[in-house]
């Protein structure tokens, strides 16, 4: 079996780092994510909050259950290359806590880049709204239940800012690790960057 990291990358100044595979899986969502949290909120916005019901907001909301969607399959077969592959060892210089909190946050954000997706996807289900782009409808996974989308909707909404938060928690990590700590957590996601 292949290894899910690459032992030592010289040019990275001697850190183990992330498979290519990884770090390109790891950039893809991050990509996807930063574009579905504030279009999440852009599209509720319009709709619920200005009551624009046109075919932007239409648009918006396609978007969002579309790449959503391709989201919550990304993050299934990165969970499962991550089961298969593992890890690099943790930077050795870390101290056990950082260990145990950074393991905590990598985890719980794999489990929120499912659960969040999927309470979506259920949630479009229950109310039923299906469409997207007038083209074609996702599979439904309940059925039509109107009460109990808005809550189901009302969850997702929650757990995509706890999403968001940790994910800020995650970034100011790995910013104190480079700028601050100046060890090689950074370098283990992005092996091109400089040694500080
Ligand atoms: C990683 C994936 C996703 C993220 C980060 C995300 C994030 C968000 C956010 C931030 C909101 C706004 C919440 C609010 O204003 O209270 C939202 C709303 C919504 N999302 Fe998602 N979402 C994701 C995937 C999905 C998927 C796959 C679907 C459906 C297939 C979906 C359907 C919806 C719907 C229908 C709303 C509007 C709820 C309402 O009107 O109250 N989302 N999402
Ligand atoms: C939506 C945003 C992001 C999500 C959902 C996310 C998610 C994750 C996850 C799940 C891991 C664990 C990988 C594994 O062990 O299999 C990870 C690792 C990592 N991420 Fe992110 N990430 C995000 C943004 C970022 C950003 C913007 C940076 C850089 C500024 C970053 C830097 C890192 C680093 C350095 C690691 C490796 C940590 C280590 O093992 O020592 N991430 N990320």
């Amino acid at each position: 079996m292949t290894q899910g990291h690459d032992p030592v990358t010289p040019g990275a100044g001697r850190v183990a780092v992330y498979s290519a595979a990884a770090r390109a899986l790891h950039w893809i969502t991050v990509a996807a994510v930063f574009v579905m949290i504030p279009l999440g909120f852009a599209m509720t916005y319009r709709g619920n909050t200005l009551d624009i019901w046109d075919g932007v907001t239409d648009a918006l909301y396609s978007s969002h259950k579309l790449l959503g969607f391709l989201v919550l399959w990304l993050s299934a077969g990165r969970l499962l290359y991550r089961l298969l592959h593992g890890a690099p060892p943790d930077e050795p210089t870390l101290e056990w806590w950082q260990k145990a909190a950074s393991h905590l946050v990598h985890w719980a954000l794999y489990g929120l880049l499912l659960i969040v997706p999927l309470l979506g996807w259920i949630g479009v289900s229950l109310f039923p709204s299906l469409m997207v782009f007038n083209l074609f409808e996702l599979p439904a996974l309940a059925a039509p239940n109107e009460e109990v989308a808005k809550r189901v909707l009302s969850v997702h909404g929650w757990l995509a800012i706890l999403l968001a938060l940790l994910v800020c928690a995650h970034i100011g990590a790995a910013l104190f690790h480079y700028l601050i700590r100046k060890d090689g957590v950074l370098r283990r996601m992005l092996p091109g960057l400089s040694r500080r």
